[in-house]
């Protein structure tokens, strides 16, 4: 039996499991700006997750092959792909990169292929930010400190919106998200119209 002291120590005292739950710590993946609006450079981004790489990549059917060949690889921040894993769609504060490379043929023992150059020739990065005008912002980098945004209208916003699979993201490329977006069902209407109405017919 308790004793009368003990039992009025526990009344008083604040027992850890009535504590407020902890503050869940701010992920350090977030995108962070500078005083003028500008989106910093993600520096940490080649340790986030990798969802694709493309090559020679053209939306133009009649596109001839560039001279040079250029390598696309795709990532995202960490609690954003967690995020995507429970839910299939992306939360606020989500970032995508979109790195461009330089492709090399004949580079060490290999001999046919392409492999990827130490050449960066591009880096964007898209952004799912309720502050910005319709959600999510691109922004193209010419410098590895800072970028401004990418105004609407711009073709950017007009194809994403238009013919990307999920909430403005080309996750019909990136393999291990498409298959969860799918049984999620947060494919977008668009991309589903799409798929069933092929604007190039079939020929045999
Ligand atoms: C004609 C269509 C088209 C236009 C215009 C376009 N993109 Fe994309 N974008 C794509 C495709 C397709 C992918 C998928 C790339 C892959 O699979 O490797 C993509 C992927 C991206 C990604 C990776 C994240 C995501 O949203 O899926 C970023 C970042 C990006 N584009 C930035 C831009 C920026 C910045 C512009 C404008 C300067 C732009 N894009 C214009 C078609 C387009």
């Amino acid at each position: 039996m308790l004793r009368p002291t003990l039992l009025l120590l526990m009344l008083v005292l604040p027992r850890p499991s009535a504590a407020p739950p902890a503050p869940v710590a701010p992920s350090d993946d977030a995108p962070s700006y500078t005083a003028d609006g500008q989106l910093k450079f993600p520096k940490k981004y080649r340790e986030w997750v990798f969802l694709t790489s493309g090559i020679d990549m053209s939306y133009n059917p009649k596109a001839t092959a560039a001279s040079h060949s250029m390598f696309d690889n795709v990532f995202v921040n960490p609690s954003a792909y967690r995020s995507f894993q429970e839910t299939g769609t992306w939360p606020d504060k989500t970032m995508l990169v979109l790195e461009n490379r330089g492709a090399e043929n004949d580079i060490s023992i290999n001999k046919r292929g392409k492999t990827q150059s130490a050449e960066m020739m591009g880096f964007e990065v898209h952004v799912k930010d309720a502050s910005l005008e319709g959600g999510w912002g691109f922004f193209g980098f010419d410098n590895p400190e800072s970028a401004k945004l990418i105004k609407r209208p711009a073709a950017c916003y007009s194809c994403h919106e238009e013919h990307a699979a999920v909430d403005t993201t080309f996750v019909q490329f990136y393999p291990t998200l498409f298959e969860l977006a799918k049984k999620k069902g947060t494919v977008s209407a668009a991309y589903l119209h799409e798929i069933a109405t092929p604007s190039v017919p079939k020929t045999k």
